[in-house]
């Protein structure tokens, strides 16, 4: 497959789908791990988490996939090349945190010994509990949460900075492709 040079409606479509959902969830994680709810009104959230997270990590391996076949446009505009590589270092860390965040979680909760409920349609079994591998499942959720958390903040900040003080087609192009029609007409 020959590289893109801009974001298809599918993978703009893709993109924005995945980002409110892993907001949303990093949003959801932090406050059900850092925020002291009592058990009855911690449980039920956590199993809707926990819901959630299965879906996300079926769509996100589509998403990611596709990413990974298609492989990345080129830059929108020309930048320092520490400015490439941080960029392209941050996408494959966000593309990763969509794989490892869901299935961190999942691994930890099969392990400790209960089993995921996916909105009745479907249950992914516990197994015997094995607190070794749960801790570190458990871990790697956590701290990737709370580094993930700092790189969205990060990469939100950085198409801004694009779009306000470069004035470049980074943030335009992956909200319409109208910007691409329009520069390749000038
Ligand atoms: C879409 C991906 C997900 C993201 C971005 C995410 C994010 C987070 C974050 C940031 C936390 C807070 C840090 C912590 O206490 O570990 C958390 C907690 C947690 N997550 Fe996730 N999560 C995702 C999916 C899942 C899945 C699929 C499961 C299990 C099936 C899961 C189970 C849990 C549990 C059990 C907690 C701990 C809640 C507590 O301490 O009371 N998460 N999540
Ligand atoms: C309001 C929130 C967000 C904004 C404004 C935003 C904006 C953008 C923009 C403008 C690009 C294109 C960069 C380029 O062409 O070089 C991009 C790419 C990307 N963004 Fe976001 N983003 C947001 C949230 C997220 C979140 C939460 C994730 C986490 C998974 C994410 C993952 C990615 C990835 C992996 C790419 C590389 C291209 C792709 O595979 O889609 N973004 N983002």
């Amino acid at each position: 497959m020959s590289k893109p040079q801009t974001y298809d409606p599918i993978s703009r479509i893709n993109h924005w789908i995945i980002a409110v959902a892993m907001i949303g969830m990093v949003g959801f994680g932090l406050y059900l791990g850092f925020v002291d709810l009592p058990r009855e009104t911690s449980t039920p959230l956590i199993d809707l988490h926990k819901a959630i997270g299965v879906l996300v990590l079926i769509f996100g391996v589509w998403r990611v996939g596709l990413r990974l076949v298609q492989g990345f446009p080129p830059p929108a505009s020309q930048m320092p090349s520490w400015q490439e590589t941080a960029s392209k270092a941050a996408h494959w860390a966000l593309l990763a945190s969509v794989i490892v965040m869901p299935v961190s979680g999942i691994v930890a909760s099969m392990y400790r010994g209960q089993p995921i409920g996916v909105f009745g349609r479907f249950e992914i079994p516990a197994l015997t509990e094995n607190p070794g591998i749960a801790g570190l499942a458990g871990q790697i959720h956590e701290f990737g949460g709370i580094g993930l958390a700092v790189l969205i903040g990060i990469h939100i900040a950085a198409a801004l900075k694009h779009h306000v003080f470069d004035k470049d087609t980074t943030l335009t192009r992956m909200l319409s492709s109208r910007t691409e029609k329009a520069s390749e007409t000038r």
